[in-house]
């Protein structure tokens, strides 16, 4: 479905009347102004990444690095971009990136990013750290598919109760992120002092789930990990506004929650489950033995850990340094995506994220092999600016701008966009 010229043409048409879009079309614009937007700890936490941000400067490197030689005269009058991807039809080959703790941005921001989607056709990838239910996103999403991802925690029967809601749900995959088994050392943020999880947000999978709300039941303390001490703040005047920010942000609001104790014991329970330091490809395999559903593992970086994924049962791999957010010095998304596409050859589905910030960039990585990519902080950026409809704008530029790039390139469709495109 070519989209963009029409597009193109509405706008400068409504330019005409002096009626300018709000969300702009540049990337360095557009972090701009969803900078101004944002509490600074909202900024800190979702445009940062881990100690000096090398990683994340690697990756907008490595696409710039990357020139498109344009072929002439190919007729690209009429063009088709649309894919199949793991059961998903897909009109361009881009989800939405699962992105966690968006409710520090907006109320119901997972909501406006699940309703940008409906209304883009554009697959969501729900994240395990989301601020609203997965359920709740399902039903926003309508028609159009989308994707949970999982973190593995502590406990086996938690991932399980996850997944099992994931297929009640109706996610059409299971992404497993496992570039995150313990937090990266993120600058920003420490500077700051400032996790949301501790303040009630993003935690909504676990808060609606009747297995964690078990384990809230039994005690937050059983995952401490042993000798560990039970960590609690110095009480002052800060202290308790923050508390009350965590019950006014816990389901039910400050006022049901002011003199229970359940919110605050539900994120020291979150704090002590979420991360597992322990995670194996043993705990991959189980997962394929309880679940139909397509798996994903996003966060492979070297041709080895690919793959140990295929073996594991993997159907398709997410390459991400998670936005340079875990290891800073990492190596750059599109220069691992080269090599692991040399050692998994079509079609096994890989996607690629992190540094996607043009429909160019886009381009670049299909060129590299890449069967979709994924989008991540510019649409974050679009919903700070303008909610559903900057979402939607964000979604909707990236892609009109790859359906230009790709056909003033000489392509028609997918196959075209090849290594012989690019130098
Ligand atoms: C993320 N990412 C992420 N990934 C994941 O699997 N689960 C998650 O909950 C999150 N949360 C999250 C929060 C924030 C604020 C950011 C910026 C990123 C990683 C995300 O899915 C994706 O890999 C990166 O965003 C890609 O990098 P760029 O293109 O955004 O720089």
């Amino acid at each position: 479905m070519l989209r963009a010229l029409e597009r193109q043409r509405a706008i400068y048409i409504k330019g005409m009347s002096g009626e300018k879009p709000t969300v702009p079309f540049h990337a360095g614009t557009l972090r701009e102004a969803a900078r101004q937007k944002m509490s600074s700890t909202t900024w800190a936490y979702i445009d940062g990444g881990a100690g000096d941000e090398s990683t994340m400067k690697t990756n907008l490197d490595a696409f710039a690095e990357v020139r498109i030689s344009p072929q002439m005269m190919q007729d690209n009058a009429a063009a088709d971009f649309s894919t199949k991807l793991l059961g998903l039809d897909l009109n361009f080959p881009l989800l939405v990136a699962p992105i966690g703790a968006l409710d520090m941005v907006c109320a119901d921001a997972d909501l406006k990013v699940a309703a940008a989607c409906r209304e883009t056709g554009t697959p969501f990838v729900f994240s395990n750290q989301a601020g609203v239910p997965m359920e709740s996103c399902a039903a926003a999403m309508g028609e159009v598919p989308h994707w949970f991802q999982l973190y593995w925690s502590k406990s086996d029967e938690l991932v399980l109760s996850f997944v099992k809601r994931a297929e009640a749900s109706g996610s059409k995959a299971i992404v497993l992120t496992v570039d995150t088994t313990l937090l990266g050392w993120r600058s920003r943020d420490l500077s700051l002092g400032y996790l949301p999880f501790l303040r009630g947000l993003g935690i909504a999978q676990y808060t609606s789930d009747p297995v964690f709300q078990r384990l809230l039941k039994e005690g937050a303390d059983q995952f401490l990990p042993t000798g560990a001490p039970a960590a609690t703040p110095k009480i002052n005047l800060t202290t308790i506004a923050n508390l009350l920010q965590l019950k006014s942000n816990y389901p039910g609001g400050l006022w049901h929650n002011l003199t229970r104790s359940e919110a605050l014991e539900a994120v020291r329970l979150f704090v002590n489950i979420y991360s597992n330091p322990s995670l194996s490809w043993e705990q991959v395999r189980w997962l394929r033995t309880q679940t139909q559903l397509p798996i994903l593992i996003k966060g492979i970086l070297r041709i080895e850990d690919a793959e140990k994924a295929v073996e594991a049962g993997a159907d398709g791999i997410i390459i991400s340094n998670h936005g340079g957010r875990q290891v800073d010095g990492a190596v750059s998304s599109l220069s691992a995506l080269r090599n692991i596409r040399k050692a998994l050859p079509r079609p096994f589905p890989l996607l690629v994220d992190s540094g996607i910030r043009s429909g160019s960039d886009m381009f670049k990585a299909l060129a590299l092999g890449a069967d979709a990519v994924l989008l991540g902080r510019p649409y974050a950026y679009g919903l700070a600016i303008d909610g559903q409809s900057g979402v939607a704008s964000v979604i909707n530029n990236i892609c009109n701008d790859f359906e230009l790039t790709a056909r003033l390139s000489g392509c028609r469709n997918l196959n075209e966009i090849s290594e012989s495109k690019i130098i």
